[in-house]
């Protein structure tokens, strides 16, 4: 006879094995919205509600960005009885005020500190405070914590260092008996995606990201050439996203359900990038499972900026249930560059939960190019050298950008006068609505929002060409439409 506690033991340990931090969060990568991108250290209560109502009213909300996250910058000091108090001035009702009305909209509420003596804005840190600071946390009815990486006290240089000065929050957190999801922010510091996943729901694995598409910086202190670079002293505050894109691409296959490596928040709308680009930047960031917090400042959103932000099937590329990144499947150096010495193209590629592929096309030269994705790179994780089964079949090319929202249809969101006016708009439009069909549903029902155009097939052994222009990336989701008769083809 087997002893129930045994069984007990053996399906807690499979948990182990697939659920990283185990807590249960952020099966998909977590979306929402954080301050610090376009505002930085001017934050208040105000900004907060008025921010969420406009998630509401775009309708973003129902796109899937339900986290409302306040970055650094909120706090007065540390008082005699150990605890943080928000400063009175930003917030003269207290957080849990602010939680509380954010969690009545169907939000979560995510708030900041770092594991240091002080966060990267001189306020007080949390490091040896775990304790009293994941206490108020809980109290205020916190969802999500950033914590961030500065004034470390030199507690840091090795893996294990890192780890276990994280850890102390991530089990501070644990101890609340409150479910809240714990997002690293230490830069890709000590191999932070070797080991992120056992304490936190994700990690940073760059700088902090600046709204600039391939423009090398100084202040993004690794070696542009070679980004991943273990030896990087600094990781740096000007990090483009062609760097961030070149950082991850060896270590993508870290996020797991649960544990997503962090490509720092959204610039989509912030002014320094093309549309294309910014289109580019969004998509990689979803098919690459970072989390998606909007970092632009909603009360001034363009339509250009709304209607990227709000495309289904992007965003359901990343809140697919596989739950794997895309893969860097081909890097071509050798193409036009421009003044500061950069011009590449990729290919990226990845598996969804439906058999169906994720196929991104970057050019990031500096010329219009004509690109070539052949189906034996497109699934080499499959077998390479054209050995997979999936390359020995067609495969239906549906674009992703295809049905973006127009701009008179998203300048009349925009401009809409009242709730109703907004809901007459959305019916018409017969936009998606995540909190209506989560992603899940809507992917297994078929919905057409989600899948894009369909522009072509690609015959079995042969390749997709197409021409993308300078610094754009063209995004697809191919579907199998048929499988030749000879040769392996069992999927
Ligand atoms: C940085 C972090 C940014 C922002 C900032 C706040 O370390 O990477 O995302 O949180 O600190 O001071």
């Amino acid at each position: 006879m087997v002893h129930s506690s045994l069984i007990v033991t053996a399906a807690f340990s499979w948990l182990h094995l697939v659920n990283a931090v185990n807590n249960g969060l952020a099966r998909t990568p977590p979306m929402g919205w954080n301050n610090w991108n376009s505002l930085a250290c001017d934050v208040s209560e105000d900004l907060l509600l008025s921010t969420s109502k406009k998630l509401i009213d775009l309708g973003l909300r129902d796109m899937g960005y339900d986290h409302v996250v306040l970055d650094d910058c909120w706090q007065d000091i540390r008082g005699e009885d150990g605890y943080v108090t928000p400063d009175k001035g930003k917030f003269p009702n207290g957080m849990r005020a602010i939680s509380d009305q954010l969690h009545m909209k169907g939000f979560k509420f995510g708030m900041y500190s770092s594991a240091g003596e002080m966060t990267c804005a001189r306020y007080a840190g949390s490091l040896d405070h775990e304790s009293k600071d994941a206490e108020n946390f809980a109290s205020w009815g916190v969802d999500f914590l950033k914590y961030d990486n500065c004034y470390h006290m030199g507690r840091m240089g090795t893996p294990e260092t890192s780890f276990n000065r994280f850890k102390a929050m991530s089990d501070a957190l644990r101890a609340t008996g409150r479910q809240i999801a714990l997002s690293l922010c230490n830069w890709g510091e000590d191999y932070v995606h070797t080991w992120g996943m056992s304490i936190a729901n994700a990690w940073r694995m760059s700088g902090d990201i600046y709204d600039s598409f391939a423009r090398p910086d100084d202040l993004c202190g690794c070696d542009t050439n070679n980004p991943t670079d273990p030896f990087c002293i600094a990781p740096g505050t000007h990090c483009s996203v062609l760097f961030i894109l070149n950082k991850v691409a060896p270590f993508v296959d870290r996020s797991i359900p649960g544990g997503w490596n962090d490509l720092d928040m959204l610039e989509v709308g912030q002014g320094g990038m093309t549309d294309e680009e910014y289109k580019a930047h969004f998509a990689l960031w979803a098919a690459l499972k970072s989390p998606l917090m909007l970092g632009n400042d909603l009360r001034v959103t363009s339509p250009s900026t709304l209607s990227i932000i709000n495309n289904p099937a992007i965003i359901a590329l990343s809140q697919d249930m596989h739950g794997r990144a895309a893969q860097r499947v081909a890097r071509n150096l050798d193409v036009p560059k421009d003044e500061y010495g950069v011009g590449e193209t990729h290919i990226w590629s990845g598996k969804l939960h439906n058999g169906d592929q994720v196929v991104i096309l970057l050019n990031a030269a500096n010329e219009d190019l004509d690109m070539s994705a052949p189906l034996s790179e497109i699934f080499v994780s499959e077998g390479p050298g054209g050995s997979a089964p999936q390359a020995n079949q067609s495969w239906e090319v549906f674009d992703l950008w295809a049905n973006r929202m127009s701009d008179a249809e998203a300048r009349s969101i925009l401009e809409a006068a009242d709730d109703q006016t907004r809901a007459e708009i959305f019916g018409k439009l017969g936009w998606y609505n995540a909190t209506d069909i989560p992603y899940e549903v809507g992917l297994e029902q078929g919905d057409k929002r989600l899948f894009g155009q369909k522009v072509g097939v690609v015959e079995a052994h042969s390749a997709w060409n197409v021409k993308v222009l300078r610094h754009s990336a063209k995004v697809y989701r191919f579907r199998r439409s048929g499988v030749k008769s000879e040769g392996h083809n069992e999927l």
